[in-house]
């Protein structure tokens, strides 16, 4: 998606540990205008796959996936990495260990708001290490819901996450893939097609 590279270009800035900044639109500002843009693509790129619910995990994937349940009418779960007050009990729960940030949460989902009918997309921010998108797949199984794919924002090519679902036959969608972080330098993989 050009719109997304052009605007990761503007604000190129890489971390120590391959990690890419996007805290001007993504992370911590978030541009409005391309989060619709976003919604609408993951919405044009699933349109026949007869989704009724989107799902992803706070806090930087809901901009994203909340644009893409509007998009496609549906309502949006994102799941809780904190304890909470109001949802104790009737939760699917797994674990996440981040690779980036060396830390394990527990997510959940109130099963109050899961159908067994429920054809779910997962969206996400970044596919680096899996571990996420991983965590909701063992919710949909706790679920017995079907998962009709994942759509990614920015997809690390050259981290596991991607051959590791490709495997397990998800169908993932990414919308910026990157190359390569080296150097300080991000580079895009091109796919045949691309607008
Ligand atoms: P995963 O995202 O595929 O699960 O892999 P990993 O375990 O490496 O990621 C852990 C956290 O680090 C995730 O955020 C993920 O979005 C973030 N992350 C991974 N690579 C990058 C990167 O290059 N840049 C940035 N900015 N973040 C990266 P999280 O713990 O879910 O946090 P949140 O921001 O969604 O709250």
């Amino acid at each position: 998606m050009k719109e997304l590279e052009e605007k990761i270009r503007q604000f190129e800035t890489v971390l120590p540990g391959n990690v890419l900044k996007v805290d001007a639109f993504l992370n911590h500002q978030v541009d409005p205008v391309l989060m619709q843009h976003i919604g609408q693509e993951f919405a044009a790129r699933f349109k026949d796959a007869k989704i009724t619910k989107v799902w992803t995990v706070e806090s930087s994937g809901i901009a994203p996936a909340v644009m893409t349940g509007l998009a496609l009418g549906v309502p949006v779960i994102f799941a809780r990495k904190h304890k909470s007050l109001t949802l104790n009990s009737g939760m699917y729960t797994a674990d996440v260990y981040s690779y980036t940030k060396k830390t394990t949460n527990r997510i959940s989902i109130s099963k109050r708001y899961v159908d067994k009918t429920d054809r779910v997309l997962l969206i996400d921010d970044f596919l680096a290490n899996g571990q996420a998108v991983e965590g909701m797949l063992q919710i949909a199984d706790q679920a017995g819901v079907e998962v009709v794919g994942a759509g990614i924002v920015i997809e690390k090519c050259f981290q596991p996450g991607s051959a590791e679902l490709a495997a397990k036959g998800v169908r993932v969608e990414s919308l910026a893939k990157v190359s390569s972080l080296a150097d300080g330098q991000v580079s895009f993989k091109q796919t045949e097609g691309e607008d």
